[in-house]
């Protein structure tokens, strides 16, 4: 069950020269893919099951065009809705919205960027499309033919037609077949010899931080669906604390894909508004803070650039993707005040200061404890959302808007 073993025996069935090679077999590498947090960009969370072939080549070409890709997004996702029926071999088909997938795979392989796709260990999936169970090896096969490097797998049907359907009783023997199963595909993905970034979309059942890593999982997704509203996002961010330690390089919780720039239009009929700025800016600095998968989810082609902006911040994308890997945790709390600090390479720190509430600290300051966070004296940094240079100093007030975050980046701490 353990993941070397898997990726040697996948590694040594690949060496067809073992016999006349003079040196020996070479030893099984741990998977490099993934050794920061994936970046990149995934249909659901704005196309939904609406998404086609075109929209997906628009955002390959959109990252290219909005310096999106030079800032480190590369993995272009297809999440659900792609897939069509199984031919009488058994071989899945892409549906009438996707005509050619490896032609699509080739398209944004030519643009510097890499291909993302979606199934589940059910048989069918989420929006009840056919999916892996039973053809596991087949549709790894498959999706490699193709080019694909990165491989969301969601558990949704295999819950009611497998784990209750032979064990209705029993949850733990559900959680064993649950994990045998993305086991299944983890052996399925490494016999294929081409390294695919494998994400767990299971919501964290059965504390999957804890044995994700040892069945292949490069990150996993830690809550339910993420919505385009605060409560949402503020909601996941807390339920991260206490994950940190179970993240770093090439296994990642993953508090779900990005919602900066997503929402409905103000005064629609569910009450729900687009993100503001301030809401943007806070949910994309906290998702870095907590080393998270940087997945964009957006209309790319008719994005703003104030949301543009804010997915190309490149000193909020090193906090993210920073070499150490090491998770940012909360460090306190104040009423509606949130404090959480992230240890980053060569003895840097970042502090994230956010109001989460209405007014309050917006016109009456916060004060904020260095004490707190183990610092001693005036601490000098910068302000990675106005690019300015700050001192932070113990009690210093602090009037943050609604929703806002102050983000600092702190090259010595003391
Ligand atoms: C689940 C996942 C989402 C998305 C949909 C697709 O809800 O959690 O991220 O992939 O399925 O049907």
């Amino acid at each position: 069950m353990r993941l070397l073993a898997a990726v040697s025996a996948a590694i040594l069935a690949l060496c067809p020269l073992a016999a006349v090679a003079q040196k020996p077999a070479p030893k099984s590498a741990p998977s490099q893919v993934a050794q920061t947090p994936p970046m990149g960009w995934n249909s659901w969370n704005f196309f939904a099951g609406r998404v086609t072939d075109k929209d997906i080549r628009d955002a390959a070409d959109q990252l290219v065009a909005t310096g999106m890709k030079d800032a480190g997004y590369v993995y272009v996702n297809i999440d659900d809705t792609w897939e069509g029926d199984r031919d009488a071999n058994g071989v899945l088909h892409s549906n009438s919205k996707f005509p050619d997938m490896k032609a699509l795979a080739d398209y944004v392989h030519s643009k510097g960027l890499k291909l993302g796709i979606y199934s589940s260990p059910g048989p069918l999936t989420c929006a009840r499309y056919a999916a892996s169970l039973d053809h596991e090896v087949q549709d790894a096969q498959l999706y490699a033919s193709w080019g694909v490097d990165y491989l969301k797998y969601d558990l949704c049907s295999f819950r009611e037609a497998v784990m209750t359907a032979k064990a209705p009783d029993d949850k733990a023997a559900q959680m064993k077949m649950m994990i045998a199963a993305y086991d299944k595909m983890n052996k399925a993905l490494k016999s294929t010899g081409r390294p695919i970034v494998y994400s767990f979309c299971q919501y964290g059942w059965d504390a999957v931080w804890e044995w994700g890593p040892s069945v292949g999982a490069n990150l996993w997704r830690t809550t339910g669906d993420i919505q385009a509203n605060w409560n949402s996002i503020y909601t996941i961010l807390n339920e991260q604390a206490g994950l940190a330690k179970y993240a770093g390089p090439g296994h990642w919780n993953d508090p779900d894909m990005l919602e900066v720039g997503n929402g409905q239009p103000a005064g629609s009929d569910r009450h729900i508004r687009y993100l503001t700025p301030a809401e943007n800016r806070t949910h994309f600095s906290m998702w870095a803070m907590l080393a998270a998968p940087l997945l964009a989810g957006n209309d790319l082609p008719n994005m703003t650039p104030e949301v543009k902006a804010i997915l190309t911040n490149k000193d909020v994308i090193a906090i993210d993707q920073d070499r150490l890997g090491r998770e940012g945790t909360r460090a306190y709390s104040d009423g509606e005040l949130d404090v959480w600090t992230r240890e980053l390479s060569g003895g840097a720190k970042a502090i994230a200061v956010i109001n989460a509430g209405s007014d309050r600290y917006s016109t009456h300051p916060f004060h904020l404890s260095l004490a707190r966070l183990g610092l001693h004296g005036p601490q000098m940094g910068k302000n990675l959302w106005t690019g300015n240079e700050i001192t932070l100093t113990d009690n210093m007030p602090l009037e943050i808007p609604s929703h806002d975050i102050l983000l600092v980046r702190i090259a010595k701490p003391k």
